[in-house]
């Protein structure tokens, strides 16, 4: 469809369409649910996005030989949109997003969006669908922004067109436990990550690389897999899906951003949401030997929230935390952020 007849399309759906989408909300998982509208904007070899469109969603055109789909030239990223009790809609910093695609970028050879375009880009994607933005407490809209090597290649380099794609679906719960404690398994074989490599950001292959991993691990009856750094076997890394939080008398502990951990936006929320509140947190390396001896062991990421732990295996030996229950200091750190994303307080940070 030309540019004109889809802008008059999202200006009737703002008008005509109803709040109702037929949704269960009470039973939302954490899969796909196919919403009406999806944005695209691409860019050629000026580096310049175009205005981009809100196009009806369904299927992309790409070449076979696409950049993305040859050699992985992708980045993707996650936030969400709560609906306040008055109906109004939240979004949760997106300017972090924004500056962390264009980190992941930088790295990854593209050019992308500016945080003014990502951030405007977002907020047309939100409202061309805002009937699929649960009611309060039954969810949230997850944002899959996309950054993608859409041009034609064939020798190995950067490819000469790029789309930047936004699509939504409406979520619940990211792990099948719901808020109850995820059980982990310290993985022993694969390394998600290695030091100057792309661990850091949110590159699309850093998810294909754990997805084996993580299918043995559910096989056994784990909830994800938690991966130790590549050189000592021995520090902690990250889960599959997240960021992992240890808590010991009282010191909440994570490991550090060095290039092979990925700069969660709901981690270093986490982190400021309890300095605020006078927790002493420290950004270092994190043992295998803490995280068997922890107090609360917690997980932080846009999709999974705050996830408490109630289990870690590690060489075939079970640690449980606080009896399967979700530890303290978590519980009132997860109590501490959603109250803000979903606007259950005033925002005393700012970020919503
Ligand atoms: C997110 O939390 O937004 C993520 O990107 C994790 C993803 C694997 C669902």
């Amino acid at each position: 469809p030309s540019t004109a007849k889809c802008h008059a399309s999202v200006a009737t759906s703002y008008m005509e369409t109803s709040e109702v989408t037929g949704l269960d909300w009470d039973n939302l998982g954490f899969g796909l649910i196919e919403t009406d509208f999806m944005y695209v904007a691409k860019c050629g070899p000026d580096g310049i996005f175009s205005k981009g469109e809100v196009l009806p969603f369904g299927p992309i055109a790409l070449s076979p030989s696409a950049g993305v789909l040859n050699y992985g030239q992708g980045l993707f990223e996650g936030l969400k949109a709560y609906r306040k009790t008055d109906g109004s809609i939240l979004l949760f910093r997106p300017e972090e997003n924004a500056i962390r695609m264009i980190s992941g970028a930088e790295r990854m050879c593209m050019p992308a969006p500016t945080v003014e375009q990502f951030v405007d880009a977002v907020k047309q994607t939100v409202l061309a669908n805002k009937r699929w933005v649960p009611p309060t407490g039954k969810g949230s809209l997850y944002i899959r922004p996309l950054l993608i090597g859409s041009g034609a290649v064939l020798g190995l380099a950067p490819a000469p067109e790029y789309s930047f794609i936004i699509f939504v679906s409406p979520v619940g719960n990211y792990f099948k436990e719901g808020l109850s404690p995820i059980n982990l398994i310290v993985e022993e074989k694969f390394h998600r990550a290695s030091p100057g490599g792309t661990g850091g950001v949110k590159t699309i292959g850093n998810y294909a690389s754990v997805l084996k991993a993580q299918k043995v691990a559910k096989g056994k009856g784990y909830s994800d897999v938690l991966y130790l750094d590549a050189v000592h076997d021995k520090y902690l890394e990250e889960v599959s899906s997240c960021n992992i939080f240890v808590v010991k008398d009282n010191v909440i502990s994570t490991p550090a951003i060095k290039g092979t951990i990925l700069p969660g936006i709901t981690r270093k929320s986490i982190i400021e949401v309890a300095q605020s509140k006078g927790f002493k947190v420290e950004e270092r390396l994190v043992s295998v030997d803490e995280l068997l001896n922890a107090d609360e062991v917690f997980c932080t990421g846009t999709a999974v929230v705050v996830s408490p732990v109630g289990s870690v295996t590690y060489m075939g030996k079970r640690v449980e935390y606080g009896n399967q229950g979700v530890g303290v200091v978590s519980q009132q750190l997860y109590k501490s952020l959603t109250s803000l994303q979903m606007g259950n307080v005033e925002d005393w940070m700012g970020w919503t």
